[in-house]
């Protein structure tokens, strides 16, 4: 540790617990250094339309992670970086056994995505041990930033990896195993090409963690709309990932009559409207088809094969786990009547994650206390907050999204936003940090 973490301030010497809370009152993180640390994260992985490429896993990623592990050193922490590449930065307290508070998101991105999405959760975190330190503040509790391997999913599903690997929810040896979107690269392959494949066992079970927050944009249009500074998320919805695959007949489009063809990509396109069809009908939940391929995919030739994805999520688990039974019923139909084969499978299943009630209600009282706005609300975006719930006690801090976009290059959220969120951060470690 450098010396400035590891020390109380002799002026903070004899004073108790909640003197010292009320001494930091006032305390602010560095909004300027805030600022700067976000635009050096938004050069690694530019793209032309100011978004960012960086895919977990990629070279990118690599470039991210080494100046994510050159910041926390630079902090005095000890870094820590586990079998699934999970980078973990420790700040030891006066009483480690107390079990710690970890904070964080993941730096990894769509493809393309934004500039902001998990990355302001890490770099909030890192801004929060920043403030804490250089105020030479000693907290009862460890403070750990995390940094979850692949959260987006976009390229090598599932989603949230890392995460479900610490959690419980997969072996790290099904999680190597992955392929890639095009199914070439394999996912434990590349996280030790990049050296991020650590010795560290990948699961919760070897931290003792007391509480974990995670800082986000809100990525939908709530906040923004309402003119709103903070969102307080009661939980996340369940997401339930499945792949489709259908197989036609391929034949040369021109003299084969159109009665009688086995064409997947049509099969497809019925599937497609069901998904919308289901999602409204039965309301209280979203259903989505966002990733198709097409084979071969000539202008010319009938399509014998198309891969697809559902997206599904409501609060409710078994309203959505009804929504797929309808929409594969519905497709077994529409295959069987376009003379198609049909396979189906679950790539993921999260239930939905109610927040620590403790934890969720000082998000609100502490945007109260520093006089911004809040909206008790439901995440409709997941997080690695998802799968670290089930294993530990969790709360989210949401700031607004300009037009509520996200996943997209052109995803905003004001600095003075990422500030204010920020400051609740730091005030939700300051307080359950020095719990005991
Ligand atoms: C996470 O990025 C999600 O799919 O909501
Ligand atoms: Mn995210
Ligand atoms: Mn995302």
């Amino acid at each position: 540790m450098a010396s400035n973490c590891s020390l109380l301030n002799p002026i903070h010497e004899n004073l108790i617990i909640g003197e010292l809370l009320m001494l930091f009152d006032d305390l602010r993180i560095n909004k300027a250094r805030l600022q700067n640390t976000l635009e050096e994260s938004a050069r690694i992985g530019k793209t032309d339309k100011n978004g960012l490429i960086r895919c977990a896993v990629t070279d990118e990623d690599k470039i991210g992670r080494d100046l994510l592990v050159k910041w926390y050193k630079e902090c005095g922490c000890e870094v820590i970086i586990d079998e699934m590449g999970n980078i973990f930065a420790k700040r030891p307290g006066k009483n480690p056994s107390l079990g710690a508070v970890l904070s964080g998101s993941h730096f990894d991105t769509q493809k393309p995505g934004g500039r902001f999405d998990g990355i302001l959760g890490v770099l909030g975190a890192l801004e929060v041990m920043r403030t804490i330190n250089e105020n030479g503040i000693e907290l009862e509790r460890d403070f750990i930033i995390v940094d979850w391997t692949n959260e987006e999913g976009g390229w090598f599903a599932p989603a949230c990896m890392g995460s479900g690997v610490w959690a419980g929810n997969h072996t790290k040896e099904w999680a190597y195993a992955r392929k890639d979107r095009d199914g070439y690269a394999v996912f434990g392959e590349e996280l030790e090409r990049i050296g991020y494949k650590g010795s560290f066992p990948a699961s919760h079970k070897e931290w003792n963690i007391y509480a974990a927050y995670e800082l986000h944009i809100e990525q939908g249009p709530q906040l923004w709309k309402e003119n709103i500074q903070i969102g307080a998320p009661k939980g996340i919805l369940c997401l339930h990932w499945y792949d489709i695959w259908l197989e036609g007949t391929a034949n040369q489009v021109g003299p084969t009559p159109m009665a009688g063809r086995n064409d997947a990509l049509l099969a497809f396109s019925e599937m497609n409207i069901v998904v919308n069809n289901v999602a409204h009908q039965m309301g209280n939940m979203v259903g989505t088809v966002g990733e198709i391929q097409n084979y071969p995919n000539s202008r010319n030739i009938i399509p014998d094969k198309v891969h697809f994805t559902v997206d599904v999520r409501s609060w409710d688990d078994d309203h959505a786990l009804k929504a797929w039974e309808m929409m594969k019923k519905e497709f077994e139909i529409i295959a069987e009547r376009r003379g198609c084969i049909l396979r189906t499978e679950e790539t993921w299943k999260v239930a939905h994650a109610p927040f620590d009630r403790e934890l969720y209600n000082r998000v609100v009282e502490i945007s109260e206390q520093l006089n911004y706005s809040c909206k008790r609300m439901v995440s409709g975006a997941g997080h690695d907050m998802s799968e670290i719930n089930q294993v530990t006690r969790g709360a989210m801090i949401f700031v607004p999204s300009v037009e509520g976009r996200s996943h997209v290059e052109v995803e905003e959220t004001p600095y003075e936003d990422c500030e204010r969120g920020t400051n609740v951060l730091l005030h939700c470690i300051l307080k359950t940090a020095n719990e005991v």
